[in-house]
């Protein structure tokens, strides 16, 4: 089935980064369609209606009620992508460095693709001297483990020169990003915007893209690593909004501050609505986002359409996305966006309010808005979760697992390192877990090494509800992140979680995401549904705490988990590359690897 998309205009309007897009072919993955391969619903389906600035909730035969979980477009689509992985020198904000990304360019090209399609992207490493690997950011790759793209997990890094394929069924719609997965690299601008079109929980005119937010240093963030690793991570010198920003080179005798670098701007329309993707890449940075003078309705968290609400601040940890639709109201004028640096919840310095773009409501206008905002207290801690609410509703089921976990940390010959039970992660780059999950045949009395953190969960269709407990005193929030899963938010709060209320919590269509904040000093209490087999991570957003061992990996529905693995081959020439290169000694890893 074809789909009708009306988004022709979509394509006049999304920013800048370039779509790397060759040859559509029309090709189909038989594999992943075998996999992906479900029943439909009984579900009514609207009749072909068209997607259109006065019904973004129709999508074809399909509208924003089907569930997306069981019923996908089979769309018979194939889109494919070539990035190349490189370290070049660029000037995202008028200062020279070196960074790592995707085609020469931060953000690298967006990958999108509508509800239904399949998606092959080829990852060549051109990078010097590092491996790496892409994953998927909240795309659930059901039964498809062995490309989620993570290092010492489902695959060895992609060693320099050669190339790994990925192909994923892009089942859910809205907003993500894809970044490097091995150690601190997204950091450097190893990262992207995906956009899976589909329908919305409210109309707009425009689409206005991906907005990538992050913090941005002046050196490689791989090289701050000595440094972060004793326990006090660097102070960022600027931000980055889509890849840009401008920076103040007054104070700088260096000659790589060039002084070249300009602010991402919008320009609107009066009375016309916009659609923005939020998307917080940040290091370390909870990010509130606005823009003077505008309110604006919340439509989409992570990859899970909402009930809108309107606001005119959100708040984006690591790893969230938010989509909003705001309307062109104001007097026209231009306008600061801002994404406000939360401080407590990191490092803090001056460049904090530099991070800002500009709303034009005339394009020939070259000023700078004057407008002015607010103080805002720092909020480490997620959005209201009453205003959280999916738009298609779901059920948790009883407890059958419960993990009550806790979060510390160790100091030792002045490396700070995470521990969740005790237990700090370092994975394998060399022996992924699934393939020693494969070499063993499956065997399920593997023994795992003790800082791999592999926590066993084989049983089909029973809920896990997982506790985590932030025990650590250091009064930072942490944005846990669970791959191949949207997970539900049963209760989160300070202090600790009184485990006899684990019955009376409420089930009925909780906040559903891929990342959520477990709160400084406080409880997060996750549950998900035994259904997807495979070896997923699960972590702390913040890059320096990643590095620094705050993850765990979920080993899931083992008795299927060897069915999936039919990319092996791949995967094993991968490792094969990676072993050759690096067992001399060249790639050494000194942190968690992910
Ligand atoms: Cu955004 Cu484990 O990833
Ligand atoms: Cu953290």
């Amino acid at each position: 089935m074809k789909l009708p998309v009306a988004l022709v205009l979509l394509a006049a309007v999304l920013p800048s980064t370039t779509a790397f897009h060759l040859g559509s072919g029309h090709q189909r993955f038989d594999d992943i369609e075998r996999r992906n391969d479900k029943s439909s619903t009984s579900l009514s389906k609207r009749t072909s209606c068209e997607n259109s600035a006065s019904d973004r909730a129709c999508w074809g035969d399909y509208s924003i009620n089907d569930d997306w979980y069981t019923t996908i477009p089979d769309t018979g689509v194939t889109r494919e992508y070539w990035l190349v992985a490189q370290n070049t020198t660029l000037a995202p904000d008028g200062y020279e460095r070196y960074t790592m990304n995707f085609n020469g360019s931060i953000p690298g090209p967006t990958i999108s693709a509508d509800w239904g399609d399949n998606v092959i992207v080829h990852v060549t490493n051109n990078l010097q001297n590092n491996g790496t690997t892409i994953h998927m950011h909240g795309i659930r790759q059901q039964n498809n483990t062995q490309y989620d793209g993570v290092p010492g997990a489902t695959q060895c890094p992609i060693a320099p020169g050669a190339t790994f394929t990925y192909k994923f069924r892009a089942t859910q719609y809205g907003t993500t990003w894809y970044h490097s997965h091995d150690s601190l690299q997204y950091s450097d601008g190893l990262l992207g915007a995906i956009i899976i079109d589909g329908p919305a929980s409210a109309n707009y005119d425009v689409d206005l893209g991906p907005m990538l937010i992050s913090d941005w240093f002046h050196e490689s963030v791989a090289s701050l690593w000595d440094y972060a690793r004793i326990g006090i991570p660097p102070v960022a010198e600027n931000g980055l909004i889509n890849g840009t920003n401008t920076f103040d080179c007054s104070d700088s005798e260096s000659s790589v501050c060039l002084g070249t670098g300009v602010r991402n701007e919008i320009v609107v329309e009066k009375n016309t609505t916009y659609r923005l993707r939020l998307i917080n890449t940040a290091i370390e940075g909870y990010i509130r986002f606005k823009i003077d003078g505008h309110s604006f309705s919340v439509i989409a968290m992570d990859l899970v359409p909402i009930v809108p609400y309107d606001t005119d601040s959100i708040v984006i940890a690591n790893g969230e996305r938010y989509d909003i639709v705001f309307t062109a109201n104001a007097t026209a004028d231009n306008y600061w966006l801002r994404a406000i640096y939360n401080s407590d919840c990191g490092t803090y310095n001056a460049y904090n309010a530099n991070i800002k773009g500009i709303v034009r409501y005339n394009a020939s206008s070259t000023d700078d808005p004057t407008t002015t905002t607010q103080n805002y207290t720092a909020q480490c801690y997620d959005e209201d979760y009453s205003n959280l609410v999916p738009y298609v509703s779901q059920t948790v089921g009883s407890v059958a697992t419960e993990f009550s976990t806790e979060l510390n940390y160790t100091y030792n010959n002045d490396i700070w390192r995470w521990t969740i039970n005790s237990s700090s992660l370092i994975v394998n780059w060399s022996e992924p877990t699934i393939v020693q999950f494969y070499e063993a045949d499956g065997a399920a009395d593997l023994s795992w090494s003790t800082d791999a953190n592999v926590w066993e969960i084989p049983n089909t269709n029973e809920w896990v509800y997982f506790i985590l407990h932030d025990e650590s005193t250091s009064d930072l929030g942490h944005p846990m992140h669970l791959h191949g899963h949207d997970f539900f938010i049963l209760d989160s709060g300070s202090g600790t979680f009184d485990e006899s209320t684990l019955s009376s919590l409420n089930l009925i269509n909780p906040p559903r995401r891929d990342t959520a904040v477990l709160p400084g000093d406080g409880y997060l209490v996750m549950a998900f549904n035994i259904n997807n087999p495979g070896a997923w991570l699960m972590h702390c957003h913040i890059a320096w705490h990643a590095s620094e061992g705050m993850g765990i990996q979920f080993l899931e529905q083992t008795d299927v988990l060897l069915d999936t693995l039919d990319n092996y081959d791949q995967i094993e020439t991968g490792c094969k590359s990676w072993d050759e290169y690096a067992l001399p000694g060249i790639a050494t890893q000194d942190d968690a690897g992910v």
